[in-house]
């Protein structure tokens, strides 16, 4: 796919992810094109910790699976994360949707654009995915766990420095569907507003 707006306005969020691995050399692509994104003053100073060993991403669920199950709803708790926590205190969650890469984004802690690179970043790997036909997802559990111990700890042992923070991450692998292609048909926009000023 050439066409820049095609590929953009063609993205989609994939949540069921067949086993199949992603070739070392596509996911390379991806992770370049993450690379190339902007950032803050030029400052490049993004760390991906790409993560592929299905042991690895198995201990991760686990661990987001009983942190979040330790939380309570309260009314004033933001929707996913609510969902997040009433269905693993069910004992069925998997927060990367089972694919067979998860990318952790971190950046240098009191970086005050470390959240804006991240964007830039994970928009930039989630399009190349796109034109390589393979399906993402932002997967923000990894940042709203940053500060708990247990994933903190994991990360650490993953190669997460301590001046680091999470601050996101990416699902990336072939979509479990019949032609492996991710969904491609954009949802209707009626947010993201625009006023013009002539
Ligand atoms: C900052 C950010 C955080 C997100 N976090 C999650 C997440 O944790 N899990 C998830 O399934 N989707 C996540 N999403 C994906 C959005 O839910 C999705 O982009 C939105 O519903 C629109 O659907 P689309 O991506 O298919 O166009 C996130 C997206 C953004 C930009």
């Amino acid at each position: 796919m050439d066409d820049a707006f095609e590929l953009i306005t063609s993205r989609r969020s994939t949540r069921k992810f067949s086993a199949k691995p992603v070739d070392r050399k596509l996911l390379d692509r991806v992770l370049e094109a993450g690379r190339y994104a902007p950032s803050g003053g030029n400052s490049q100073t993004s760390h991906l910790i790409v993560i592929t060993n299905r042991e690895v991403l198995e201990q991760m669920a686990v661990i987001a699976r009983e942190s979040f199950a330790k939380m309570e709803v309260l009314p004033s708790t933001y929707r996913s994360l609510a969902s997040a926590i009433k269905a693993s205190k069910s004992g069925n969650y998997v927060f990367h949707y089972n694919a067979p890469v998860l990318v952790v984004v971190a950046n240098k802690k009191g970086y005050g654009n470390a959240l804006a690179d991240t964007g830039c970043l994970i928009e930039n790997m989630m399009l190349e995915a796109n034109s390589l036909d393979l399906g993402s997802c932002w997967i923000n559990q990894v940042h709203w766990l940053d500060e708990d111990p247990d994933m903190h700890a994991k990360m650490v042992e993953l190669g997460l420095r301590e001046d680091e923070r999470i601050t996101g991450g990416m699902a990336l692998g072939y979509a479990d569907s019949e032609d492996e292609l991710p969904e491609r048909r954009p949802l209707p926009r009626t947010g993201n507003q625009i006023t013009y000023v002539e």
